[in-house]
Parts: C-alpha cells; structure tokens; sequence
C-alpha cells in the first residue's frame, strides 16, 4: 500500500478517513488514481461496519482537480480514449455521490476543478479559513462537464452559471455563502469541527441514515405532486417497520441510548 496514492484510516466506531495523498502536486488525481479511488469508494459502499466516511487532502491542498500533465496527455488521444478516460472520471463522482453512508469533505486548502467536483458529491463540506474553490476548466480551454451536475445539484444552475463560466476562485467564506460549504473555520479547528459533525452522524440509525441520504437524491428537483407524496409515504411506511425504528423509538420512550450508539 506504500505507493498508493491515498490512505485509508478506520476507527472502531465505523469512521473512515480517506486522505487523498499526492501532496507534492496538492493531490491532482490522474487516470491511476481515479481508478484506485473509484474502487475504494465501491469496497466503502458495500461495508455494512462503515458509519461515516470524512474525505481530505494531505498536506496544503484538499485537491488540485485533474492532474494537468495527465490531462494534457489526453489532448493527443483519439475520441474513443478521451470518452472512456471521461467516463473513468464520471464513474470517480458518481461512486463517492452515491455512497450510502453520510460523506463528510474536510476541506484544508484549495479544491479546484475535478476538487469541487468531489467536494460537491460530499453531504457534508467543512472548510478551512484558507481554502479555495473554483471551476477552473475554462481557464485551461476544457470544462467542468462530468463534475457539473454535482455542482450545479450542489449550488443551483444561477451560481455555477457565474462559477463555470468566470473560471474564478473563490474563498471559503464566497463558497459557503452560495451554498457549496456548510461550515467554515480557522484551520486549527477544522479537526474539532469535522469531529463535531461525525459525532452527529454517529447518534442516528445507519439504515435511517442511508434511507434519509437516498430520499434526498431522489426528490431533489421533483415537483411535488401526488406521485411524490405517495412515493415519501411508502418510503416512511416502510422504514418504520424495520428493527433499527423500533430500536430507536423503544429507546427513546425508554430513556435509553440506541444499540447504534456505542
Ligand atoms: N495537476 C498537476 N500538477 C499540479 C496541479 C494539477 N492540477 N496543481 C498544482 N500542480 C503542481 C504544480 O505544477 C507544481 O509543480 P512543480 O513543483 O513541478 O512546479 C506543484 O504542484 C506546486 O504547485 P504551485 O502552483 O507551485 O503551488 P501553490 O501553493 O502556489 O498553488 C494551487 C497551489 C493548487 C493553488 C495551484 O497549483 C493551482 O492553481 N493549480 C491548478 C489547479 C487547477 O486549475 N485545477 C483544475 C484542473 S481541471
């Protein structure tokens, strides 16, 4: 594992951190490394003992984006090859927007292009005072397509209008005012703050949780009419009919923790 370009830490209480780890080009992935972290993120997926999973960049940046020498590569391939080296990066975003358990992007320095990208498919976003955002793509004469509908699911097509187009980055504070960021803090409390929000994820039921995650994705957009409400109703009558429902409700009638809850 000691020229794997991230690592994977687990705690006993369901925790994974996985800290993207190519810091000398502040965490670029390249075709390598979207293929190692897809498949990470599909072994994560089916991990019933997994809880949370917090996602991070070593040293100064959360992630560069594409790794510019790969990508200027990919300027010489044929269609074909771009299309399957595209649809490698569309899968990459995918398989983290899809992960059933909660997804926390502990963002300590610049997360630009493919870097947003990742941040967008997170549930949760805590960044650091010093931290950047921006979808750079037009800067480079390409753009942010396979990452836009996480952004543009993530800030609404009014602010990625502004961000794809401008190429510009942003500061922490702009990113949470228009929505990609939930929390920003000094750098010495990011730890402290990602920790605070695991420790919420912890306290409610894994299959509630996963079931709350999916019902998000599939209503978002949606216009509520009578399908909709049906389709909520049968997602709720379904859930409160499972062990975890009775566990958490006996246990809060009971005046006592839920088994999940170590
Ligand atoms: N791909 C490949 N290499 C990258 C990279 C990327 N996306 N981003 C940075 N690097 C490399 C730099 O080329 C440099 O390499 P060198 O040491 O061989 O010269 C090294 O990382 C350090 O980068 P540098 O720019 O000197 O560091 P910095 O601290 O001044 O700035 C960034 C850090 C991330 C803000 C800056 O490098 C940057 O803007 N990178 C481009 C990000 C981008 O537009 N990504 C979108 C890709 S679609």
């Amino acid at each position: 594992m000691s020229d794997s370009t991230f690592l994977l830490e687990r705690r006993p209480d369901g925790v994974v951190r996985l800290t993207l780890s190519r810091p000398a080009i502040h965490n670029a992935f390249d075709d390598r490394q979207i293929a190692e972290l897809t498949a990470a993120f599909g072994d994560l997926a089916g991990d019933k003992m997994v809880r949370a999973i917090v996602l991070t960049g070593a040293g100064k940046s959360f992630s560069a984006g594409a790794d510019l020498n790969w990508m200027r590569r990919t300027t010489t391939y044929g269609e074909a090859e771009n299309l399957r080296d595209a649809n490698a990066l569309a899968a990459l975003m995918k398989a983290l927007y899809q992960l059933p358990q909660p997804t926390v992007a502990r963002v300590n320095g610049a997360a630009l292009g493919g870097g947003t990208g990742l941040v967008a498919c997170c549930d949760v976003v805590v960044a650091g005072e010093d931290a950047l955002f921006g979808t750079t793509e037009v800067r480079l004469g390409i753009m942010p397509a396979v990452i836009g509908p996480y952004v543009i699911a993530a800030i609404g097509a009014r602010q990625a209008r502004r961000l794809m187009l401008t190429g510009e980055r942003i500061t922490a504070h702009e990113a949470a005012r228009i929505g990609l960021v939930h929390e920003v803090v000094a750098g010495e409390l990011l730890d402290a703050a990602v920790e605070r929000v695991v420790s919420h994820l912890l306290k409610g039921g894994p299959r509630a949780i996963a079931a709350a995650k999916r019902l998000v994705h599939d209503l978002a957009g949606r216009p509520i009419n009578q399908e909709l409400i049906d389709n909520t109703a049968r997602r709720i009558a379904a859930l409160r009919a499972t062990p975890e429902a009775r566990e958490g409700l006996s246990a809060f009638l009971e005046k006592r923790k839920p088994g999940w809850i170590g």
